[in-house]
C-alpha cells in the first residue's frame, strides 16, 4: 500500500471568479461552500467542507495539491523520507491547516515546483450532505479521493522517482504515443489507491502545469448532462467523449475558464492489489477523445 492514500484537495489560481462559479456550479454540478467569498470559491463536491478551492490571482494555474496520509505516523514517514533526501519541508502552523481543515500537514514544493501539501485528519461534514446546485448523482471520491490530476513536467522521470520514493506512489502504465493531437506524447501514470492513476506527468507544450482534472460521476448520464451543459453556457469542450486505452475512462474533455482542462469521467478502473504488472500503450484511447 501506498504511504499518502489519495488526493484531498487542489488550490487553483485564477482571474475570473465569477466566470469559475459557473462553470464549478452550473456545468460541473459541484456546490458552492458557503464560506466561499468574493476573493476565493470553494467547491464541494461529497461531504468535505471543499475540495477546490479558486482563489484570486494572476497565475490562472494549479497552485497547491493537497494530499493524505492515513495518520501522524504516515506523516512522519513522509517527513523522515524528505529529510534524508535532503528535500525543503515545514510543519504547517495551526492556523494554516485551520485553513485547510486537516489535523496536521507539512509544506513542501515537488521537483516540477508545485506546491504539495501532506496531511492526515481531514475534516468530514456529514451533517451537511453535498448539495448540487444541478440535478446530479454524484462523485466517485471516498478511497479514492478527489480525482486525478494530468501534471505538465518539464522531467516526468525525476517527478515519477520523487513521489515513488518520498510518497510512496506505484506506477500504474506508460502511454508513449506518436499522436496526442498531432503531437508526440509520453505521460506516466502513477496511483494510491485502487483508483488506476491519482497523478499522471507528461512533458505538453504549454505554459502551465495542469494538464487536467479529471472528476468522476457515479452515473453515466452526468457526463452527458455536464456535456449539454458545457454547451448551454458556452464553454469550449476540447476533447471528444471517448474510452480511455489505460483507466478505461468513458469521458470528455472541458476548458474551464483559466484555459486549464477539466475531464469529466466514469466507470474508471480499479485496480485489483495483487495486480503489479506496469503496463505499456501506445495510443490514449480505445475511440473517441479527438482533440476539437
Ligand atoms: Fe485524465
Amino acid at each position: 500500500m501506498s504511504l499518502v492514500k489519495r488526493l484531498a484537495y487542489v488550490e487553483i489560481e485564477a482571474s475570473d471568479l465569477a466566470r469559475w462559479r459557473l462553470f464549478g456550479s452550473d456545468v460541473f454540478g459541484c456546490e458552492v461552500a458557503a464560506e466561499s467569498t468574493a476573493d476565493c470559491l470553494k467547491f464541494r463536491i461529497d461531504a468535505r467542507p471543499w475540495r477546490i478551492m479558486v482563489s484570486r490571482g494572476d497565475k490562472n494555474d494549479l497552485k497547491t495539491i493537497g494530499l493524505e496520509v492515513a495518520d501522524q505516523s504516515g506523516l512522519q514517514e513522509v517527513c523522515t523520507r524528505l529529510e534524508g533526501a535532503g528535500h525543503a519541508f515545514r510543519l504547517a502552523s495551526p492556523e494554516e491547516c485551520a485553513a485547510r481543515g486537516v489535523y496536521e500537514m507539512c509544506c513542501l514544493t515537488d521537483p516540477s515546483g508545485i506546491e504539495v501539501e501532506v496531511s492526515y485528519g481531514g475534516l468530514l461534514r456529514p451533517q451537511q450532505p453535498f448539495c448540487p446546485a444541478v440535478g446530479h448523482g454524484g462523485f466517485v471520491t471516498g478511497d479514492q479521493g478527489l480525482g486525478h490530476l494530468m501534471l505538465v513536467v518539464d522531467d516526468p522521470r525525476q517527478v515519477q522517482r520523487f513521489y515513488a520514493e518520498m510518497m510512496g506512489f506505484v506506477t500504474s502504465d506508460y502511454v508513449s504515443t506518436k499522436n496526442y493531437g498531432g503531437l508526440a506524447g509520453d505521460f506516466i501514470f502513477m496511483r494510491c489507491n485502487p483508483r488506476h492513476h491519482t497523478l499522471a506527468f507528461g512533458r505538453l507544450p504549454i505554459p502551465r502545469r495542469l494538464g487536467h482534472l479529471m472528476l468522476q460521476v457515479n452515473r453515466i448520464d452526468d457526463v452527458g448532462l455536464t456535456l449539454d451543459r458545457v454547451h448551454t453556457h458556452d464553454f469550449r469542450q476540447t476533447r471528444s467523449i471517448g474510452r480511455h486505452v489505460n483507466d478505461n475512462m468513458f469521458s470528455f474533455y472541458v476548458e474551464s475558464p483559466s484555459k486549464l482542462q477539466f475531464e469529466c469521467g466514469w466507470g474508471g478502473l480499479e485496480i485489483e492489489p495483487d495486480d503489479t504488472d506496469v503496463k505499456l500503450f501506445d495510443v490514449t484511447s480505445v475511440w473517441g477523445h479527438k482533440h476539437l
